[in-house]
């Protein structure tokens, strides 16, 4: 802990990795030179042992806990028990024992199943907790949960209200990271469905690896974002080697579809028929990389599961390098995605318009801009640094080479800046408003735009294939969007510098909804930011939606019925009233708040 203190990047223990990253640290000796980096590898390496040596058991409720610690202390070393509910109001219990052999060792006293005919057991680190008639006593626990409703989002009522509290932009900027980031229970739970694939299709696939990629490991992921998988062996050198003389007898792909797509086909089907928690599984077979997208309701997440696209984890880790070079990337970053999900510039769907990744891209290439001092190097700096320990192939030859242990990296070629971060957004949008799209081309390879090679309307080079362009899907009228919500955004910061806090002030203004943001505005009453409560517009009663005329009325009648109250304390009547809106998103956001009994 000491050498991250004395280096100032006591950052690098932020919430997602800090209780792995902490591990890690006190097991280094005190000989050890210090760094201020921990590389990729080493969180991931962490990350997967922790899964090895953990299950997740549903369990009734959090007071199950002191019972579950009890008969699993009969088995094994209990390191610490996180507890959390899926969107089903289920609950369970993420238990990491001291060792993998220990895991095994309650794995073994595991009792199959119940005796349906029609339900066949599978080995998977998914269990339940089965509630019984005799009551064992177990030794005194003094112990407790380490985390309790770990995957609980924040709601985002009170969120904006903590970002309407902040004295400046920045820091709303850095509070809206702060709430939304993945945290450890969510990437804790990624691994333990990456690592249920593994112990799944062990005996299938020889040497399978399963690894997490995308926002939920490379330091952009908010909480109950996506999970991307990749399944591949790990073939290395000492099992392709001469001297290993005995070898698996392989089964050759017989038939006309790639061997990729048939493999997807059969994984889809063991995920219908044998992965517990999975559901939903859709296979896409014809796209470029064959996907097979599922929901694992027990850790509550969505997945997207494909074949050998080492790529695409590699991308994750130059993603994850860059984010971990400065401190204020990441906040950066989070408040741009979610500016531009409000601004409906990104979308959950594929389409013509931009996502999240290469639109992550823009803002690391943004922060490379020499102007006022780059905050982050070009890639071609790091490649340039790399040594043989870098070296990286991905499928279909891909050089994947680029410095990992950041340590080596010269100070001066990152963080030569000190804006805040309200300046660096500001700076953003204002970059991106005068940016010649037409001509040039992003590359976070160079660090500054290069000539486009085609008239595609944005070309953001894919930084690992740079004869790729990341947002060729992205339409002229998308691109154009995107340059009038950049201005926007930037005239909207601008005008938030004379320090008056309205109601949509600093990002308030850039992260609410438009639909919702014009609503909320005609519920606030006066100048004071509270919102009239829906229940004072609407009796609980009511069963028609409330009509768009109605609702002004309404609320002319509420803030009537308000002055009255406050002069003479008159309690207010409930009249039953038939409204109809004519828009509904209106209407679905109207009832979104009322629902949540907000305000
Ligand atoms: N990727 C890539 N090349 C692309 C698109 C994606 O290498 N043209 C890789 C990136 O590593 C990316 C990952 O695939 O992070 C997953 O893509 P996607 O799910 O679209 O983006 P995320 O970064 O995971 O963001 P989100 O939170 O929106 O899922
Ligand atoms: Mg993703």
């Amino acid at each position: 802990m000491s050498v991250l203190l004395q280096t100032g990047k006591l950052y690098l223990l932020r919430k997602p990795f800090s209780k792995s990253c902490s591990k890690y640290i006190f097991h280094r000796k005190k000989s050890d030179v210090p760094r201020k980096f921990i590389s990729f590898d080493e969180i991931v390496a962490q990350r997967r042992a922790e899964a090895r040596q953990s299950l997740v058991v549903q369990v009734n409720s959090e007071s199950s806990f002191n019972e579950l610690h009890g008969y699993c202390s009969k088995y094994a070393t209990i390191n610490d028990i996180h507890h959390y509910k899926n969107s089903a109001g289920e609950h369970f219990m993420l238990i990491e024992f001291s060792s993998e052999e220990n895991l095994n060792n309650v794995l073994q006293s595991c009792s199959s199943h119940k005796k349906e005919i029609d339900v066949m057991g599978v080995q998977s680190p998914f269990l339940w907790f089965r509630a019984t008639s005799v009551k064992e006593k177990y030794a005194q626990n003094v112990t407790h949960l380490a985390v309790k409703d770990g995957s609980l989002s924040v709601n985002e009522d009170v969120l904006f209200e903590e970002l309407m509290n902040c004295s400046s932009v920045s820091e709303q900027i850095q509070m809206l990271y702060d709430r939304t980031v993945l945290n450890d229970i969510g990437v804790r739970l990624r691994y333990m469905v990456a690592r249920q694939l593994e112990t799944v299709f062990s005996s299938l696939y020889a040497n399978i690896k399963v690894q997490p990629f995308g926002s939920s490991v490379n330091g952009f992921g908010k909480m109950g974002c996506d999970l991307d998988l990749v399944l591949t062996n790990t073939l290395t050198d000492d099992l392709t080697s001469q001297k290993n003389r005995l070898v698996y007898q392989e089964k050759k792909s017989e038939g006309g579809r790639s061997p990729w797509q048939r493999h997807m086909e059969l994984v889809g089907a063991l995920l219908e028929l044998r992965v517990p928690g999975a559901t939903r599984v859709q296979k896409i077979l014809n796209a470029r990389v064959p996907i097979v997208k599922y929901s694992h309701d027990l850790a509550d997440v969505d997945c997207d599961l494909c074949c050998n696209n080492t790529s695409g984890v590699y991308m994750s880790e130059l993603l994850w390098q860059l984010g971990a070079l400065d401190a204020r990337v990441r906040p950066l970053a989070g408040a741009v995605r979610r500016w531009a999900r409000a601004a409906a510039l990104t979308n959950a769907h594929p389409g013509r318009w931009l996502t999240n990744f290469p639109l992550t891209l823009l803002v690391l290439f943004f922060l490379q801009q020499p102007a006022s001092g780059p905050v982050l190097p070009p890639l071609r700096r790091l490649v340039e640094l790399a040594g043989k320990e870098d070296t990286r192939v991905a499928e279909e030859n891909l050089n994947c080479t680029f410095l990992r242990d950041l340590n080596k990296l010269p100070t001066e070629s990152y963080s030569q800046n000190t804006d805040d971060l309200q300046t660096l957004l500001f700076k953003f949008f204002e970059f991106y408003s005068q940016f010649e799209f037409q001509d040039k081309a992003i590359s976070i390879n160079e660090g500054r735009p290069v000539r486009k090679p085609n008239s595609l309307p944005l070309y953001v080079v894919n930084p690992l294939e740079p004869a790729l362009n990341v947002s060729r899907n992205v339409s002229y009228e998308e691109c154009e969007r995107l340059r009038l919500e950049v201005r926007n955004a930037a005239w909207h910061l601008e005008s938030c510098l004379d320090g008056h806090k309205s109601d949509d002030w600093g990002i308030l203004g850039l992260i609410e909804q438009k639909a919702s943001r014009g609503l909320k505005k005609l519920l606030r009453v006066g100048n004071s930011h509270r919102l009239v409560s829906m229940k004072d517009l609407f009796n609980d009663n009511d069963e028609l939606e409330p009509s768009a005329q109605g609702i002004r009325s309404k609320l002319e009648k509420f803030k009537k019925t308000e002055k009255l109250t406050e002069a003479s304390d008159v309690t207010r009547g409930d009249k039953k009233s038939e409204m109809k809106f004519k828009n509904s998103q209106s209407a679905r956001e109207v009832y979104r708040i009322r629902r949540n009994k907000l305000i």
